[in-house]
């Protein structure tokens, strides 16, 4: 699923309103909360802390962590996305779309409920809202994602227990939502994990949170295998000092999405002529989505080069757009990988920064025994001109997205095992 945020849009209601109704949004001055943000900085940041990650791109389609909230704690699978900045777990209350098992939602206390002159609250929201009317009214949300999907819900603030790369173990108050309206797209089924790990850049991130808190470094990383699982990381602890290269994040500082370019399109080791790309990396897509424009380039190309090879077109596997059938069922992507030429995207604007794509990190095999083009035209799923990144393309890589530098950074990486702490 692809999962870009939108916008995010602040309506009040109350937690056990079924039928709500939309009200001005809440809002305090957001100066209140470059506030907090400025005090902050001059705290020393303790550490790091890592998680094991479970999921695959193929048949899964999502790359997700286990996270201990509440006191006593409970544990709830997030989907990790770095395309949305905002963390939410299926909620307790009369619930729309909530698809786990009453004992497995998030139960709010009123304690824990965020009102909405709470900082946190004005960081959600967009500037220019109304204030609250009552500083006592709590602080709900809504996140749209890209594949229409949505989820709304109240900002609550609860312990993470968290153990660090240090060895202590904490369990700071970090705020996130209890959604009790989700909605999913209509071509894809309800994910089975309890919620999102957002993890864009953005005030609400957690990470962003443990950063003005001073617990962590605005820093975060992923290496998700090829072979399913893999570890997430938060603080720059587990970033290897060297063999990573890093290119700069372009967004405007204001943009939760993670994106670099521009980026030139190489088949082959030949140019495609496909320059200027902007590149944004998610991983809460498990493709990786083309404009029009790469798209066409990229699937003429491959399927030029497959003149003369024994693949022939499965328009029947409706796994993905485009599928090959080999004369007998393939087992893995090694089966095929002689038939195809590596991608690479090559950034322009740092030296020698390369994102090479070999036919793992664009190919998949189905349970048909096809071959199936994981980059998907996003102009097809009303992504306009933007590229994505998605999981197939980071898969047996250590991705770092370094909000303290402003820039993202990846490595080969054996992302069968833990790193040592
Ligand atoms: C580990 O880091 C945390 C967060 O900065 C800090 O609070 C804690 O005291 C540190 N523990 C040790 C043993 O240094």
């Amino acid at each position: 699923m692809t999962k870009t945020t939108q916008r995010m849009k602040a309506l009040m209601g109350f937690i056990f309103l079924v039928l709500f109704a939309t009200f001005p949004a809440c809002f305090s001055q957001d100066s209140q909360f470059a506030h907090v943000l400025t005090k902050s900085t001059s705290n020393r940041f303790g550490s790091s802390a890592i998680f094991p990650v479970q999921g695959n791109v193929y048949p899964l389609g999502y790359y997700s962590v286990h996270l201990k909230i509440g006191n006593p704690p409970k544990v709830y699978d997030l989907d990790i996305d770095t395309g949305s900045d905002f963390t939410w777990v299926q909620c307790d209350a009369p619930c729309t779309g909530c698809t786990k098992p009453r004992d497995l939602l998030y139960k709010p206390k009123q304690n824990n409920l965020v009102n909405c002159v709470d900082p946190v609250c004005a960081a959600m929201h967009l500037p220019g809202k109304p204030k609250c009317k009552d500083p006592k009214e709590q602080c709900d949300y809504q996140v749209n994602y890209a594949d229409q999907g949505s989820s709304l819900g109240v900002i609550i603030k609860d312990n993470f227990p968290l153990r660090l790369f240090n060895g202590s173990n904490i369990a700071p108050r970090l705020a996130f939502g209890c959604g009790y309206n989700q909605k999913y797209s209509g071509s894809h089924s309800p994910p089975s994990t309890a919620g999102v790990l957002g993890l864009g850049n953005g005030k609400v991130n957690i990470v962003s949170q443990l950063r003005n808190i001073g617990i962590t470094k605005n820093v975060l990383g992923h290496c998700l295998s090829g072979r399913g699982g893999g570890f997430l990381f938060f603080g720059d602890d587990y970033v290897p000092s060297s063999g990573i290269v890093w290119t700069p994040i372009t967004s405007n500082p204001t943009d939760k999405h993670y994106s670099s370019g521009p980026a030139e399109l190489v088949f082959g080791g030949t140019s495609t002529g496909v320059k200027g790309l902007t590149m944004i990396f998610d991983s809460g897509s498990s493709y990786t989505y083309f404009n029009s424009q790469a798209y066409q380039a990229t699937v003429n190309l491959i399927k030029k080069d497959l003149n003369g090879k024994p693949l022939k077109d499965a328009a029947e596997d409706k796994s993905l757009s485009i599928c090959w059938k080999g004369k007998k069922p393939f087992k893995s992507v090694g089966d095929v990988k002689n038939y195809f030429k590596p991608l690479v995207l090559s950034f322009t604007n740092a030296k020698n920064v390369q994102l090479q794509l070999s036919p793992e990190a664009y190919l998949i095999v189905t349970r048909h025994g096809n071959v199936c083009l994981g980059i998907l035209n996003g102009h097809e799923v009303g992504l306009g001109n933007l590229n994505l990144i998605g999981d197939i393309s980071m898969q047996d890589k250590m991705v770092v997205y370094d909000n303290e530098k402003r820039q993202i950074g990846w490595a080969p990486a054996n992302c069968d095992r833990l790193p040592k702490s």
